[in-house]
């Protein structure tokens, strides 16, 4: 169960990773919609390191499933659509390394889900997949890192997910709130 100190926004409160996806096609106005939404995410400089790749193309959509990692392979068959978050390791205009764009491309994911979770759509985020054969399949130069590929559905039902899944398939629930907090100190027992 979750629960909340404070009255947060209902989006936050709501959103959550589930594995029971439908099989529906997600229409392709939506998908531009939400990465309009992470593309209004802040950056330093501006920079919009992210790039994002829509497969919502049945044949298109199947291949990218034979890039995932076992385990999630074995939830991830009705998902109907994926959009891969890469970005940019340097910045354009400087060419010098841009430390920032993990951080800014995770805000851009952040407004994403939250869009995604306003139109009644329901998005996972993976880490779990070939991210060096995707590269190659895909063309991707080395300046573009790959760093998440996220499930966009509406969703499913549990019943049919393995036993495994099924029993997990709840909002991810969070430390509380003073174990993250630290204020103005950073005592080496709480890091
Ligand atoms: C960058 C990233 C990578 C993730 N990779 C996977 C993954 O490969 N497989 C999976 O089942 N869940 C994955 N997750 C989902 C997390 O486990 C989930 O967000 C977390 O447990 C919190 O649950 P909640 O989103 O329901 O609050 C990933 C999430 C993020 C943000």
């Amino acid at each position: 169960m979750r629960t909340f100190n404070y009255d947060i926004m209902d989006s936050i409160k709501e959103r959550w990773s589930p594995r029971a996806f439908k099989s529906t096609p997600v229409k392709e106005e939506d998908l531009r919609a939400l990465v309009e939404a992470a593309g209004y995410a802040p950056s330093c400089f501006n920079e919009q390191p992210w790039r994002f790749v829509l497969f919502h193309e049945a044949g298109q959509v199947t291949r990218l499933k034979s890039y995932l990692a076992t385990a999630n392979r074995e939830w991830n068959q009705e998902v109907p659509a994926y959009v891969l978050f890469l970005y940019h390791k340097q910045f354009q205009h400087k060419g010098k390394d841009n430390r920032w764009a993990a951080f800014d491309t995770g805000t851009a994911w952040g407004y994403f889900s939250l869009e995604a979770h306003r139109r009644g759509l329901v998005t996972h985020a993976m880490a779990g997949f070939s991210r060096s054969a995707l590269a190659e399949a895909l063309a991707i130069p080395d300046n573009l890192e790959l760093i998440a590929l996220v499930a966009v559905g509406e969703y499913g039902d549990p019943s049919k997910l393995p036993e495994a899944y099924r029993l997990r398939e709840q909002p991810g629930t969070r430390r509380s709130l003073e174990e993250s907090l630290l204020k103005g100190e950073l005592p080496q027992s709480r890091l």
